[in-house]
């Protein structure tokens, strides 16, 4: 068998990869977050003991297959999980705050103040009733600020001036505006506070190829204008490998790798990332899932062992027995597999 870190592909991301030194702050850090969803057939063990850290102006990548708990992390994250989900356990620690600790009230306040969400399908979830300028105000308001007429106005055009769009969109409904200019909308809400961190949920999947990467330059043009950082949670690796600095695999509700995204791309450690960028058409095209063969396990009731083994090509008899955790293997490198847990398993592997 072969070490799973060899592959032919080999690739350098456009976006040029500036890692902070290891000792910079970390804006947030997540601990063995545990989120369940009580449904009638049982718990859904959507998100399973993920830990993970962002650091000042860093961009993040979060990818992973449909139901593999990436929107179930970014509602945690801002604590709008709703019944029947629940966050069993875990620490979030924003600037060293856990934000489970909060008050409710409190956590209002953190949310858009300190950490913004762009929702996935956010662009659907706007007030069709209400004028964009109106839908900006709602949200400054909710934090307690009020402008005048004339303030506000200034406010709104100064947002929308940074998400690329006219100011006389200001006066305008959702049905006016295209979905690209919906989507700049949403863009320019989750901003109106200087969030330190923006978590994106799929912010371009809904729209067309061309419009998709403008939008993307606009989101990521606005983050570092900001100096926030940002979890950008996708499916497009391809996409991923140009924008981020590190990325976070998800595999059934479980970090299966963190790596930085040019040491991912050379030499993937984890079997699932291996086959997820053997499966990339090519470094241009889109990089969607396709053409690794079986489905990821059912969250309910999963049973111990590797989540992966059943599409593994590496799976040994104790990744049937033994849960693999997520490991610091390499400097900056974190890997959940057995192949890794020592260099003799590694070698022989
Ligand atoms: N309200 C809910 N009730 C029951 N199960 C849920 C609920 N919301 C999500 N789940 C389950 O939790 C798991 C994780 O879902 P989540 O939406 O976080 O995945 P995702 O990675 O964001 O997927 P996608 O790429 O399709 O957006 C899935 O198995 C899903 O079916
Ligand atoms: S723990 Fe075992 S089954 Fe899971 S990815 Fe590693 S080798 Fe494959
Ligand atoms: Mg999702």
């Amino acid at each position: 068998m072969s070490s799973p870190s060899h592959h032919p592909i080999t690739l350098t991301p456009s976006h040029p990869v500036t890692l902070p030194p290891r000792h910079t702050h970390h804006v947030l850090e997540v601990r063995d977050l545990v989120v369940h969803y009580h449904t009638t057939r049982g718990a859904v063990q959507a998100v399973n003991g993920v830990s993970f850290d962002i650091r000042e102006g860093e961009r993040l990548g979060l990818v992973g297959e449909s139901g593999s708990g990436k929107s179930t992390i970014a509602l945690a994250l801002l604590r709008l999980i709703r019944p029947p989900g629940r966050i069993e356990s875990g620490e979030m620690l924003l600037e060293g705050v856990d934000l489970l600790s909060l008050y409710e009230e409190e956590m209002r306040r953190v949310r858009l103040a300190k950490i913004a969400l762009v929702a996935q399908g956010a662009m659907n979830s706007l007030n069709p009733v209400l004028r964009v300028k109106e839908q900006i105000r709602d949200g400054l308001k909710d934090h307690g600020i009020q402008l005048s007429p004339r303030a506000l106005a200034d406010r709104v055009a100064e947002l929308l001036n940074s998400v690329g769009l006219r100011r006389d969109v200001a006066n305008m409904f959702p049905h006016e505006l295209s979905g690209g200019m919906k989507q700049r909308v949403c863009i320019a809400i989750a901003i109106s506070l200087r969030p330190k961190l923006i978590i994106a949920d799929e912010p371009t999947s809904a729209l067309d190829v061309v419009v998709q990467r403008q939008v993307m330059d606009t989101l990521l043009a606005v983050q570092e204008d900001l100096g926030a950082s940002i979890i950008l949670i996708g499916h497009d690796m391809g996409l991923m490998a140009q924008v981020v600095d590190r990325v976070g695999i998800m595999y059934a509700g479980n970090l299966a790798e963190v790596s930085p995204v040019s040491d991912l791309f050379r030499a993937p450690l984890h079997p699932y990332s291996n086959l997820l960028i053997a499966s990339l058409p090519s470094l241009e095209e889109k990089g969607a899932f396709q053409g690794i063969p079986g489905l990821p396990p059912s969250l309910l009731n999963r049973p111990t062992g590797c989540a992966f083994r059943t599409r593994c090509p590496h799976a040994m008899e104790h990744c049937a027995v033994v849960t693999p955790h997520l490991r610091e293997v390499e400097p900056e490198r974190r890997v959940s597999c057995h192949l890794y847990e020592n260099e003799w398993s590694r070698e022989s592997a």
